[in-house]
């Protein structure tokens, strides 16, 4: 495979940094850009080490900044993860995100980038699935909540300029995520873990029986790398289409760890979720490769 050069926006985050070391592994020019709001640059620092053509702005890509950015390394594909914020709570975060994805495209439309890939999480698309739907396809986006509204904003606004203006695109509906570099607020893993490895007792909402579909990090860079060539005009699944309750999540993580304690259940929690990967295996030539317990053992060190 010929180098290409890739923009990688929101690459000092979680996702985007194992995906910045995917992508030097195979030899492409990546540019970062990252305002660090929630990323950081110790995210990069072994990619940042390696004899590796990689470039990094602290550049917010809403701004002037961001399309001059485009326009310097004029890449031929950018992937977007700043597009669904971990928490959109007031309106003024909704217009914040939705002009992230707006700036993207323009620049990207301007400056002669033809693909657009992003990331946005399943769970705020998947409506309220029932137990005989899953592991759930691909289909109708019905939101929830307000990141809901905003990821399927971010779609629409991604076929509206496929239509329009030929900027080609991929958005990959990911499920929970979870690896290395990981904080430990952000995800039901990461603080499972930090209870565990603290010695205290997890704290789960509700009787725990709610289910997610977990899905290894190092397995959503490959999925993300393969978009970048593969599945233009569609939405994607990615996920394992197991669905693992959190209460059986402590147990592997902690198995002789103490009881985990109850918080009071959310009325809007989300009951289950696992997702097909059918699709992902057609349009984007890829499966799921990592199991939990594996993906576990290598995050506790065990
Ligand atoms: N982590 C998960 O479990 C998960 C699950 C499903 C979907 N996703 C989606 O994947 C994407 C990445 O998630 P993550 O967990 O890596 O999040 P993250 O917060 O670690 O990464 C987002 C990055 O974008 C940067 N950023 C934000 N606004 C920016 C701006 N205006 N200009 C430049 N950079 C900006 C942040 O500093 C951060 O480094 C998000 O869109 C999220 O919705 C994540």
């Amino acid at each position: 495979m010929s180098p290409r050069t890739i923009a990688v926006v929101g690459g000092a985050g979680f996702i985007g940094s194992h995906l910045v070391d995917r992508l030097l592994v195979d030899g492409h020019r990546v540019r970062v850009a990252d305002d660090l709001s929630s990323g950081s640059l110790a995210n990069l620092a072994e990619a940042r080490q390696a004899d590796a053509d990689l470039t990094f702005d602290h550049i917010d890509i809403t701004g002037p900044e961001g399309e001059a950015w485009i326009s310097r390394h004029r890449p031929e594909v950018i992937i977007h993860l700043a597009a669904v914020p971990r928490r959109v709570t007031r309106s003024t975060d909704l217009a914040a995100a939705w002009a992230r994805t707006l700036a993207l495209l323009d620049a990207a439309r301007r400056h002669g980038s033809p693909k657009i890939v992003v990331a946005l999480p399943a769970s705020v698309i998947s409506g309220n699935p029932r137990v005989k739907d899953l592991p759930l396809k691909e289909g109708d986006l019905q939101p929830r909540g307000a990141a809901g509204i905003l990821a399927r904003t971010v779609i629409n606004t991604l076929e509206h300029a496929r239509a329009r203006h030929a900027v080609e695109f991929t958005a990959l509906a990911l499920g929970t995520v979870y690896g290395p570099r990981q904080r430990p607020n952000d995800g039901v893993v990461a603080s499972l873990v930090a209870a565990a490895t603290a010695g205290r007792p997890a704290m789960i909402t509700g009787d725990g029986k709610q289910s997610r579909d977990l899905i290894h990090v190092d397995d959503v860079a490959e999925a993300l790398a393969a978009a970048t060539r593969r599945g233009d005009g569609l939405t994607i699944n990615v996920g394992t289409g197991q669905a693992t309750r959190v209460i059986d999540l402590w147990e592997m993580i902690a198995p002789d760890g103490p009881a985990p304690r109850a918080t009071p259940a959310r009325p809007d929690e989300l009951a289950r979720l696992a997702l097909s990967s059918a699709r992902a295996r057609i349009h984007l030539d890829w499966s799921p490769f990592t199991p939990l317990a594996d993906g576990l053992d290598r995050l506790l060190g065990r």
